[in-house]
């Protein structure tokens, strides 16, 4: 698979994208290109980016600081201001080069400038590229709370090259990992058996990751419904990740591992609460837990979590609301679970 295309964007793979890359920046289709860095991809990225534009290519670099603490209103600050500076108008193009942080907030900062630019994705992280920068949900962290402020818009154009891996380390590879694993869970069985027979080998599986996350986005782009099931992992994992940055701090967990252990929690509650074989449960948890540092939590810390998890944004009327398995490659959505499930599926975490 080369490209995935909808009525709203397109997303390209590849050599295909490095042709599309050329091809945007070969004619003058905006009035003025912008690329937003952070200090890693700048260092990292850039010169293969630059690499492979077009020779009469020039643009404005807008660095950011990397990491979730900077993704917030301050950082988007700085990109509304260098592009106000630089007289960037509604024909300009913001290009995002980097991980889910860089194209979350650059995507908010195009989609509310002049009430929306263009903006195209170019993902360096395996996490961005089979999971956040397609789908068009942009946004920033208010208060404590991950992705409180956003919109949904889609970006122009997602390119996925994976020549960019190259400079991430193995926990960043792994961090990525997890969606594509959750990608499988929810929607794709031969997908799920594909990602875990080799983990050195996701490079070829990353378009068909892809194409899980198009084909329910397509179905439910606003989250109604269907969209929901790719918050399988999500609704304790994204508390556990919350926590764990504000009251643990330094022993901040990536994205990917906070919904590893939220996949594993949650496909216990899906074997006690959703049909889910406890075959499936040991082969899930198998599959995870290697990848990812184990996290004690005490009864404190889960008590915290649970209060974080009210917060979702998923939840109806205080009380929260799962995705669960119904089996390898199917899920339900929209489940209450009553507390002491949760607990109990900790508790298994704990000992396994
Ligand atoms: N919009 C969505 O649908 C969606 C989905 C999943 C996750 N997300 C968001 O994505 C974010 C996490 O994304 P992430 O894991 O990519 O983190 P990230 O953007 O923080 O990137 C991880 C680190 O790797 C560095 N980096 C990026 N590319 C590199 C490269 N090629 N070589 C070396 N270093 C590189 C970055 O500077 C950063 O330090 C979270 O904020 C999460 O909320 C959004």
């Amino acid at each position: 698979m080369d490209h995935i295309s909808s009525s709203s964007y397109d997303v390209y793979f590849e050599h295909q994208a490095q042709l599309e890359l050329k091809k945007l920046t070969s004619h003058n289709y905006y009035s003025s290109y912008f690329v937003l860095v952070d200090e890693n991809t700048k260092q990292y990225c850039l010169e293969q980016f630059e690499a492979l534009t077009s020779t009469s290519f020039s643009y404005i670099c807008i660095e950011i600081s990397s990491g979730e603490e900077y993704k917030n209103i301050d950082s988007c600050k700085q990109v509304w201001h260098i592009l106000t500076e630089n007289n960037a108008d509604r024909k300009s193009l913001l290009i995002n080069l980097g991980g889910g942080v860089l194209t979350d907030l650059g995507g908010f900062c195009a989609a509310t400038y002049k009430r929306g630019i263009d903006f195209v994705n170019i993902p360096t992280t395996l996490l961005s590229m089979v999971d956040a920068a397609v789908g068009g949900k942009t946004g920033i962290d208010f208060q404590g709370l991950k992705n409180h402020i956003g919109v949904f818009c889609n970006a122009r154009m997602t390119l996925v090259m994976s020549s960019f891996l190259e400079t991430l380390d193995q926990r960043q590879i792994n961090n990525g990992m997890a969606e594509m694993i959750k990608h499988g869970l929810i929607y794709d069985e031969p997908h799920f058996y594909e990602v875990i027979k080799d983990l050195n080998a996701f490079r070829k599986l990353i378009a068909r990751s892809v194409y899980v996350k198009h084909r329910v986005v397509t179905e439910d782009p606003k989250e109604g419904g269907l969209r929901k099931i790719l918050n399988f992992g999500h609704t304790l994992g994204h508390a556990i990740e919350t926590y764990m940055m504000e009251e643990r701090n330094k022993e901040t967990l990536f994205h990917g591992e906070a919904i590893g252990i939220g996949m594993i929690l949650e496909a216990y509650l899906s074997f006690k609460l959703n049909k889910l074989l406890e075959r499936d449960l040991k082969l899930i948890t198998k599959s995870i837990l290697p990848l990812y540092d184990k996290v004690i939590f005490k009864a404190e810390d889960i008590k915290e979590i649970l209060k974080l998890s009210l917060h979702d944004k998923k939840n109806k009327k205080g009380k929260v609301m799962f995705v669960l398995l119904e089996g390898i490659g199917k899920a339900s959505y929209d489940i209450e679970v009553e507390k002491d499930f949760i607990l109990e599926a900790f508790d298994y975490y704990q000992k396994v």
